[in-house]
């Protein structure tokens, strides 16, 4: 019996099989959910449709979290296949190579906007979005991905940690509006892992070697890792945590130098 039998979620996020989106989605379908994959655009359609067929039966929708016609659409799309939802994964973030690379006294006015938009308004969308599905099944569990950067400065994460915060405090906020309707919203802050939205961010290799140095486990973490923490939340056993940022590092957010 898995822990996720006879739930359904909506993951998005994924481009590939190195993303955090997909691990979460591998081990919610091996503990018995249903699962409504999305892709980004055509150039992703093909990898993800390659990677859901190793699922039970999954619904695969596009989905640009910037456009709020594709977001109703893709509620109607899963309402009408699962007839409610019971988790919604939020792994999508985005900030222009300039923003990520200039200094950050030079962050546009749009790729402020767009970064925001992406990777922090999208998750109060998506929120929306799934409350009548979530209310037929009596509550849900909204996770998203956060970073340390919210918090502390990162060299070149930049408007990214901007947006984190933002991100993290959508998430306390949520979690207060949709409590009463028994649905939970965490974050999980993960610590670096090398994903296609990682190799945007010049010196990466950098921040993984400080945290195998520094991190209390001595090492980085791994997808599978951010995934069975994903299970607790999103799952019957994180039942009474909500508006929570779960640090998935090694411990490195604790450590002073
Ligand atoms: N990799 C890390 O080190 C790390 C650490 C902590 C948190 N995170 C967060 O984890 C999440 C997943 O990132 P990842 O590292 O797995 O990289 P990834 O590149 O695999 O995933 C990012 C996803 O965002 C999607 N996306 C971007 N713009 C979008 C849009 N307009 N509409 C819909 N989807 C859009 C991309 O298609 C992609 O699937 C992100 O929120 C990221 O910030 C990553």
């Amino acid at each position: 019996m898995g822990v996720l039998d006879g739930k359904t979620g909506l993951v998005v996020g994924v481009a590939n099989k190195r993303s955090i989106a997909w691990a979460i989605a591998q081990a919610a379908a091996s503990a018995g959910a249903r699962v409504a994959l999305t892709y980004q655009g055509e150039r992703l359609e093909e990898n993800v449709r390659d990677l859901s067929a190793g699922l039970l039966d999954p619904l695969v929708l596009p989905l640009d979290v910037t456009d709020d016609a594709q977001i109703a659409r893709v509620f109607e799309e899963i309402d009408r296949s699962f007839g409610g939802l019971d988790f919604v994964v939020h792994g999508a973030a985005y900030a222009s190579h300039d923003d990520l690379n200039n200094p950050f006294v030079q962050t546009s006015r749009e790729g402020f906007k767009l970064a925001l938009d992406v990777s922090a308004y999208s998750l109060i969308a998506l929120s929306r979005g799934a409350l009548p599905l979530m209310e037929k099944r009596g509550g849900g569990s909204i996770l998203t991905l956060s970073y340390l950067g919210s918090k502390r400065v990162f060299p070149n994460y930049n408007v990214m940690g901007v947006a984190k915060a933002a991100l993290e405090s959508s998430v306390r906020y949520l979690a207060a509006d949709l409590g009463a309707k028994n649905i939970r919203v965490n974050a999980i802050s993960a610590g670096p892992i090398k994903t296609l939205a990682a190799k945007g961010i010049s010196g990466f290799s950098t921040i993984l070697q400080v945290y195998r140095d520094r991190a209390p486990l001595r090492r980085t973490v791994d997808t599978s890792e951010v995934a069975d923490a994903a299970m607790f939340l999103i799952s019957d056993a994180g039942r009474a945590v909500t508006a929570e940022v779960l640090m998935v590092d090694g411990g490195y957010h604790a450590t002073g130098m």
